[in-house]
């Protein structure tokens, strides 16, 4: 259907400099048609989140060229459901978002003490993710807005992380080089402003959360890896083990992480051989996917194959960075996605990036992995840059494969 009516843009200046990008085709000005919005009103985008493990609804509220403000927001993780199986099991997802979304809807609303007919905007996460689980999102959004009668807007899930430090007290300004670092990408990119986002290198394999998640795997820690593998990590060294660096010196902004698993997996099996003797055959059931005999051994062996695996993946990780802010010539860093919530990864960049006076900008803990809190707000700065329009199409499109690049398209 093409939809009848549109948020306007509201920054000209910025629309001639970057063509509109419209995902789904909007005409019409319907909101310059509504008084009570006419006058600089603030505007409240109702945003959902549903595109794997996560289901996060949050409210956000924007005014002029002022950074959205966030009014509130509500989480639920799924994390537990999945830990059984040992990794995100899509339908049983699907079906979690579809119980939980409408009760977060309810506490998010009422803990901005604002209601639902106040909404001017719904966005959605449209992709990349889940097929099922993004359409559980997609189809509540369309179907209160089309209730409400209010546009709606399909929002990348990457471009909500990219964004999502401008939610924190200290907020970046354009432009700046990201570090995106969640479950499924790794990315530096060259970002001048909302939508203006230029690839400088990725990773050819895995991403750095999937380094993480497998090599907790391998050491026994269950799913998500990543947070239990930083925690074990914390009691070990980081030079026990020369794990490999893979392209650390390739000269480019790519990245490879899937030979760093093989290596984790390798050493782990000489530990164990080494320690063999002192192991207990019943000791040798473990969590599936780990290495046998692994959790038997001494805990600061464990620690110390954790502390060297986080430290082999955040060197890469800030070497990189750091060569994308040389090549560049750029003085500010965002690093975005779950594992920007590593702290071995945060303290590595923080002192690197005070040696060069780079600016590092990271989104608020809470709101590095998925939330609802960065696809309202993403929303909000797409229509607030004049990026885009959201409309009355209620004929909801998913994406679960949907490149970042591709938003620059007009
Ligand atoms: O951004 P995110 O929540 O979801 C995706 O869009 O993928 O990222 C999830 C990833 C997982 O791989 C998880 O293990 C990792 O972020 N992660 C961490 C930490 N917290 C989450 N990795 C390392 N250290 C952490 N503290
Ligand atoms: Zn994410």
């Amino acid at each position: 259907m093409n939809q009848a009516d549109a948020i306007p843009p509201s920054a000209p200046s910025q629309r001639q400099a970057a063509p509109p990008v419209t995902l789904t085709a909007a005409v019409g000005n319907k909101l310059s048609d509504e008084p009570s919005k006419q006058s600089g009103q603030p505007l409240l985008v109702l945003g959902f989140e549903s595109s794997c493990d996560e289901t996060g609804v949050a409210l956000v509220e924007w005014q002029g060229q002022a950074v959205p403000r966030l009014l509130a927001h509500a989480l639920y993780s799924q994390v537990e459901m999945h830990q059984a199986f040992g990794g995100v099991v899509p339908e049983l997802a699907s079906r979690d978002h579809i119980r939980r979304v409408l009760p977060l809807t309810t506490e998010v609303m009422a803990s901005a003490g604002r209601r639902l007919d106040e909404v001017d905007v719904v966005a959605y996460t449209r992709g990349p993710g889940l097929a099922g689980a993004l359409l559980v999102g997609a189809g509540l959004a369309c179907a209160l807005a089309a209730a409400l009668d209010k546009p709606v807007l399909g929002v990348h899930h990457l471009e909500g992380h990219l964004l999502s430090p401008f939610l924190s007290a200290d907020p970046p300004e354009f432009p700046f080089v990201a570090l995106l670092v969640s479950g499924g990408h790794t990315q530096l990119m060259r970002v001048d402003g909302v939508g203006r986002y230029e690839m400088l290198g990725e990773t050819i394999d895995d991403a750095a959360g999937e380094a993480f998640d497998k090599s907790a795997k391998l050491m026994g820690l269950g799913y998500p890896g990543g947070p239990a593998l930083a925690a074990l990590a914390a009691q070990g060294d980081p030079k026990a083990y020369a794990l490999p660096r893979p392209l650390l010196h390739s000269g480019d902004l790519d990245f490879s992480f899937a030979g760093l698993k093989t290596a984790v997996l390798v050493q782990s099996q000489k530990m164990v051989a080494a320690y063999g003797a002192a192991i207990a055959p019943s000791e040798y059931t473990l969590a599936s996917g780990a290495t046998p005999g692994f959790g038997a051994l001494p805990l600061q062996a464990q620690a110390d194959l954790a502390a060297s695996t986080q430290a082999a993946i955040a060197d890469v990780l800030v070497k990189k960075s750091m060569t994308a802010l040389k090549q560049t010539g750029l003085q500010r860093l965002v690093v975005a996605g779950g594992v920007g919530a590593n702290r071995c990864l945060r303290e590595q960049l923080n002192a690197q990036c005070a040696a060069r006076g780079v600016r590092v900008h990271y989104p608020e803990l809470h709101l590095c992995t998925d939330n609802g809190a960065m696809i309202a707000l993403a929303a909000a700065m797409r229509l607030q840059s004049g990026m885009q329009v959201a409309s009355r199409d209620y004929g909801f499109h998913v994406q679960p494969r949907w490149p970042l690049q591709s938003l620059q398209a007009a």
